[in-house]
């Protein structure tokens, strides 16, 4: 078995953490998520999705990459470094198109941060389940409490699009139209798999 990274992304709602967890789950692979988990992830977390706590979208763009250096280098990192295939549901390209193309922060430059904290490491595949803002709001209520959910219409339009530009931009990224039936999404994850030998 050859040790593997992949990484789900897509707007709230899109069912990327269903899909991460049945491929995880059908593989064997450790699923792991972004933002949160870790010990110090969980209390970033907690503080990144308060609503009710304001911060500028440069502070949200830093705790998010604070989670995720902690993110490599006490998990994915050394599990991949065992051989171990790793499932994170959310990863770099989240931060990209929330905090970039979502709340305004200089794209550049958070790929400068990027650097700092995670250096060049990056996923194997990362697949983008991709669907409209409205049918992702209608498979669910946005909780109001959560500071991205509250972000209301407009913004998830420039997350979903920010990540559809990643997608154009990078090899490694494939896009899965996620609002077909859970049959169809299904096959086409795995044939996206199936192109890194997973
Ligand atoms: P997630 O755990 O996927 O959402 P859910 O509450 O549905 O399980 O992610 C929590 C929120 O964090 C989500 O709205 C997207 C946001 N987020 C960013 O804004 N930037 C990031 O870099 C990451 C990893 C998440």
């Amino acid at each position: 078995m050859t040790a593997l990274f992949v990484a789900f992304e897509g707007i709230d709602g899109c069912g990327k953490s269903t899909q991460a967890r049945r491929v995880a789950d059908a593989a064997g692979a450790h699923f792991t998520f972004e933002p949160g988990d870790t010990a110090l992830g969980a209390t970033l977390r907690e503080r990144l999705l308060d609503a009710s706590q304001p911060m500028t979208p440069e502070t949200e763009a830093l705790l998010m990459l604070a989670d995720r250096a902690h993110h490599v280098a006490s998990v994915i990192a050394p599990r991949v470094e065992r051989g171990e295939r790793v499932v994170t549901d959310r990863f770099l390209g989240s931060t990209l198109a929330y905090q970039g193309s979502g709340r305004g922060v200089d794209l550049e430059i958070l790929e400068r941060a990027t650097e700092l904290a995670v250096g060049s490491y990056r996923p194997d595949l990362t697949l983008l389940i991709d669907i409209p803002v409205d049918v992702a709001h209608s498979r669910r209520t946005p909780d109001r409490r959560d500071r991205f959910e509250a972000a209301g219409i407009e913004f998830h339009e420039r997350v979903r699009a920010g990540f559809l530009t990643l997608a154009q931009r990078h090899d490694n990224w494939v896009v899965i139209d996620g609002a077909r039936d859970r049959a169809a999404v299904d096959a086409s994850v795995d044939d996206a798999l199936r192109t890194i030998g997973w």
